[in-house]
């Protein structure tokens, strides 16, 4: 089955090392379950890390997002690192809302994947996730600003080279934001 394969790929990984997934904006899916169990995704282009080992994550979030509204309610939320192959579905969920089409991974058939420490789904077939508790609920009310330490994290094992999350030489990118409507992939990278 599709789902444990998909499982048996993952491997887990220290929360002071999982920044390197994060590193340079690579556009997400921020992940959440409403308060009585409804599932969304959306995509997210602004984010960042401002804190690195272990690792601490903000994003930018409308406050009328579903999402928003989802992770004020539990407290938690998740994030999945698409590559390539999962672009047109990071689109599609980002061109819809929650609260007008349901459960998000039904609407744009995303494989799910459960948390492993917290109640939040993930997308499976993303070759990172974290699972994050929301540590500033005030900024997010006010402002939309998402801030969240992760407490569990696991990345495509394919994609996890000496303690680094690498797309080098692997078959998928991350994506990371280019204006509108565009992106540019990860790229090769040189060493400093
Ligand atoms: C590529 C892409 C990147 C996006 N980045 C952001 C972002 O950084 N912050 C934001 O609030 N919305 C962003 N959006 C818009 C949300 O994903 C979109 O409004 C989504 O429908 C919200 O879903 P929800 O209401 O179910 O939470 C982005 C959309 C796309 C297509």
């Amino acid at each position: 089955m599709i789902f444990h394969i998909e499982t048996l790929m993952l491997v887990s990984v220290s929360l002071n090392e999982i920044y390197s997934a994060l590193t340079g904006g690579p556009c997400v899916f921020i992940t959440s379950r409403s308060a009585d169990g409804v599932d969304d995704a959306m995509a997210n282009a602004w984010n960042m890390l401002h804190g690195m080992a272990p690792a601490v994550v903000t994003a930018s979030l409308m406050t009328d997002h579903t999402t928003t509204k989802n992770i004020l309610a539990t407290g938690v939320f998740g994030i999945s690192v698409p590559g390539t192959s999962l672009q047109k579905k990071l689109l599609a969920s980002g061109c819809c809302h929650g609260w007008e089409v349901g459960d998000k991974f039904v609407k744009c058939s995303l494989e799910k994947l459960e948390g492993e420490a917290l109640p939040v789904p993930l997308v499976g077939g993303a070759l990172a996730h974290l699972e994050c508790r929301l540590t500033e609920p005030d900024l997010l009310a006010r402002a939309g600003i998402l801030v969240g330490e992760p407490v569990a994290a696991r990345v495509d094992e394919r994609y996890w080279e000496n303690g680094l999350f690498t797309c080098e030489g692997r078959p998928e990118s991350t994506m990371h934001s280019a204006g509108e409507f565009s992106f540019f992939t990860r790229g090769p990278v040189r060493g400093w």
